[in-house]
């Protein structure tokens, strides 16, 4: 039987989890396989209570007990330094070397996107997550004085940036994409840059029928707004997959749209919607859940229940075009009026599938 680690975490990641939980109760009666779901309390509120944000046995259990996590969002007002987001999602990202964010933005209905005329668009990201500017490499010397110096170096490794380059061709090959897209700033950085490059073309060469090209960062985030549908498979940087998977969620929908899996083939997987705890909005019943529902029809495709993914996906449209949606877009719906007209929907379909 799986077993789902759950962490709302904090701000809206609470209430959109909430709702992930209940679509995945459904489909997990639906298809009859007994998911078993734990909930983890990690997030602000515990690291402000008792000072621990994660502890390394949680880490352990995570990984040796758990078939998959499902995270809502990290991050508090009241905890400016960020410090438990660091701790527990890199924590996890990096002691479980998950090293594939995949994150598929993908529009569903034209009118969502703020650009005119871009239907069918599908931006499915592969964005490198063990390393670059995030591994926490680097310090700061005479601080708060006039003289203050820091550093935060940028670690790329053959390894690293082959195996994620690779995984964007497999996913292409095996899902008939023509076209894979690096996406870096090798005019600037000389070395990673040129690792990059070099290893992309490697890769690039043993898959002869698939398209390639290379976009310096500041260009692509134009040609994203000008002309995404020239775009597919993008592989690219922890920290540019990071801005360019926000702007590629908001061309698709918006970031209450987008979910992302975090993978290390083979692995634990940890599934969390793009956005963030968007304490804006938290506690209004203004959330969107539909990236969080989305993790959901991913962990399903991930564990081979694909009727349960493609459901679900199909309800998410339903929903969308009776209008059953968050107001960020469009509709009047609460977090969890959204979540049960989904959940209707994705009932309808089991019944016409039987
Ligand atoms: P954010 O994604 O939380 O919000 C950006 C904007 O998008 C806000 O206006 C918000 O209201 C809106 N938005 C986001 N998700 C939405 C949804 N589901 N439905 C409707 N509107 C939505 O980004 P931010 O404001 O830069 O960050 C807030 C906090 O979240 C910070 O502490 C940040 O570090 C953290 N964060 C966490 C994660 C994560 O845990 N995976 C991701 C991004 C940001
Ligand atoms: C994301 C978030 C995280 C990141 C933050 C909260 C550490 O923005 O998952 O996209 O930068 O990776
Ligand atoms: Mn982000």
């Amino acid at each position: 039987m799986p077993r789902i680690a759950l962490i709302p975490g904090d701000g809206i990641g609470v209430e959109v989890v909430r709702e992930a939980r209940r679509v995945l109760e459904f489909v997990s009666e639906a298809e009859g396989v007994p998911f078993e779901l734990v909930e983890w309390d990690l997030g602000a509120d515990r690291f402000l209570r008792d000072g621990i944000t994660i502890t390394e046995d949680e880490f352990v259990s995570l990984d040796r007990d758990h078939d998959a996590v499902l995270l809502g969002a990290l991050g508090d007002p009241r905890v400016p330094s960020n410090q438990h987001a660091k701790d527990i999602l890199l924590g996890m990202r990096f002691k479980l070397d998950l090293y594939v964010n995949f994150r598929p933005c993908v529009l569903i209905s034209p009118e969502l996107s703020p650009l005119a005329a871009v239907s069918p668009l599908r931006l499915e990201i592969f964005r490198e997550n063990t390393e670059g500017e995030y591994t926490g490499m680097g310090g700061v010397t005479r601080k708060n004085t006039p003289d203050e110096v820091a550093i935060q170096e940028n670690l790329a490794t053959r390894h690293g940036v082959e195996r994620i380059i690779r995984a964007a061709f497999q996913f292409a090959e095996s899902r008939g994409r023509d076209r894979v897209t690096l996406v870096d700033k090798a005019n600037v950085m000389r070395y990673v840059g040129d690792l990059w490059r070099r290893t992309f073309s490697d890769v690039a060469s043993e898959y002869a029928d698939i398209e390639v090209d290379e976009m310096y960062v500041d260009a692509m985030a134009m040609d994203l707004v000008r002309r995404p549908e020239r775009y597919q498979v993008l592989v690219t940087s922890n920290l540019f997959g990071d801005i360019i998977s926000d702007l590629a969620a908001e061309i698709t929908g918006g970031l209450g749209m987008a979910p992302s899996a975090n993978v290390h083939p083979g692995r634990n997987v940890l599934f969390e919607p793009v956005h963030g705890s968007a304490p804006d909005i938290a506690g209004q019943g203004k959330a969107n859940p539909i990236g969080a529902i989305r993790c959901v029809a991913l962990m399903m495709d991930h564990f081979g229940y694909y009727a349960a993914g493609d459901h679900i996906e199909a309800a998410v449209l339903s929903a969308y075009k009776m209008g059953q949606v968050t107001p960020d877009i469009g509709g009047k719906f609460s977090t969890t009026e959204t979540a049960t007209a989904i959940i209707e929907h994705i009932r309808v379909a089991y019944a016409a599938s039987a």
